[in-house]
């Protein structure tokens, strides 16, 4: 590393206090403990170049990809969780948003039809589906549950890129419109809802449309305003284990890797998505055996070492597409009631031999704290 980047990353402000603002894309879809945007645009322009390939193995809610593609970088993100992919795919359609806007604009056309009170009664053709794996009684009020059946039924008879766009918005709003008003910790439990909210689908589903539509236009603005001449680069999203993917990925063809794994025993990241799961069908159970460092999986005895292991599996395959030379820049939760972890992770990259070239502390302002145990985010920066 020159000594002119290693002072340029020691002079930025990690903690973002000032006026720095998020990306639109951020406020999307819920994601327990995503990156501050801040952070990859950041390690995104000192440690890549426009038109290098950054892999993000642990993609979560594609902030990673959402960011390259700003800056003119190809990505390619990975997660074991199918609706962090899903918002993911919908964040990084690579078409101008003057062809996605017609798209989102026939699709609120649509949706006020068929959930809309007074022309519900005249020209409503769908007839509200819900499938057999959503817990509707436990959720969701009646009259929500028809609207959401509704929807649901119209979504499923869209083209494959309006459906996209509609998936991700009907599911960033099912906890806004489910029954239960306390912590989403509660969701992520199965516990029974305390109170009887009636959200109203059809308003939160066309607002989060139009907070999908601002997003796009400020990314083109900005990649207009940026002089690039080029298209918007692509972002392949992969949902499955990171190992597993990546042991058939291209050799040596990674420029860069930005990523923030599992913190230790803090998020259950599968089942924090519940309610958009049991739309889609998905078993929660099957996937949960293969998330590393769940929270439900903290207290066995062997904890920490699965979770050791499950990385080490990770960063092995990681390694193996990066290019000589390339950095890997990796961004870990840190608590208190953790330590230790990190000083397990240091003796794993030495161990799958990667370079150590910076470490960094940031501080989480309490407003921006995704999970309350995780008070500060630690930064390394390695190359293969
Ligand atoms: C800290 S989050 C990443 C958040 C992301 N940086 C963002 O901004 O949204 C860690 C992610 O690792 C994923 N994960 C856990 N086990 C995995 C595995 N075996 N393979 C791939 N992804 C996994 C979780 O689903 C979660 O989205």
């Amino acid at each position: 590393m020159t000594h002119n980047l290693r002072s340029r990353l020691s002079s930025v402000d990690w903690d973002f206090a000032g006026n720095y603002s998020e990306s639109r894309f951020s406020a999307i879809h819920f994601h327990p403990c995503r990156f501050a945007s801040q952070v990859p645009a950041t390690l995104i322009g000192l440690l890549s170049k426009p038109g290098d390939l950054i892999l993000d193995p642990f993609s979560g809610s594609g902030t990673t990809l959402v960011e390259a593609q700003r800056l003119g970088r190809t990505s390619v993100g990975i997660d074991l969780n199918p609706i962090a992919v899903l918002a993911s795919k919908a964040k990084t359609i690579d078409k101008p948003v003057s062809v996605i806007a017609s798209g989102v604009s026939t699709l609120k056309h649509y949706a006020t039809l068929q959930l809309s009170r007074q022309i519900n009664t005249l020209r409503a053709t769908v007839e509200p589906k819900i499938p057999n794996s959503v817990q509707i009684a436990k959720w969701y009020v009646p009259t929500v549950a028809e609207q959401l059946g509704r929807l649901w039924s119209l979504i499923q008879s869209l083209d494959a890129e309006n459906r996209v766009i509609a998936e991700c918005a009907f599911s960033a709003i099912l906890l806004s419109v489910c029954r239960e008003t306390r912590h989403w910790g509660y969701v992520c439990d199965n516990t029974m809802p305390q109170s009887n909210r009636q959200g109203d689908v059809l308003n939160e589903f066309c607002r989060a449309l139009e907070r999908l539509d601002r997003a796009y236009r400020d990314r083109d603005a900005e990649i207009a305003a940026s002089g690039r001449s080029e298209s918007i680069k692509k972002a392949t999203v992969i949902g499955g284990d990171a190992a597993t993917v990546l042991s058939t990925y291209p050799k040596a063809s990674v420029d860069l890797v930005l990523t923030s794994p599992p913190y230790f025993g803090v998020c259950d990241y599968i089942k924090a998505q519940r309610l958009s799961m049991e739309w889609f069908g998905i078993t929660i159970e099957e996937l949960r055996l293969k998330e590393i460092g769940a929270r439900s999986k903290r207290h066995r005895g062997e904890a920490l070492k699965e979770y050791v292991d499950g990385l080490t599996a990770v960063f092995t395959a990681t390694r193996r597409c990066m290019k000589t030379g390339a950095y890997m820049a990796l961004v870990i939760g840190e608590s208190a009631k953790r330590a230790g972890v990190l000083s397990e992770l240091r003796t794993m990259f030495q161990n799958l031999g990667f370079s150590l070239k910076m470490e960094i502390n940031r501080t989480v302002s309490a407003q921006r704290r995704l999970a309350p145990s995780i008070l500060g985010e630690h930064l390394f920066i390695l190359s293969r």
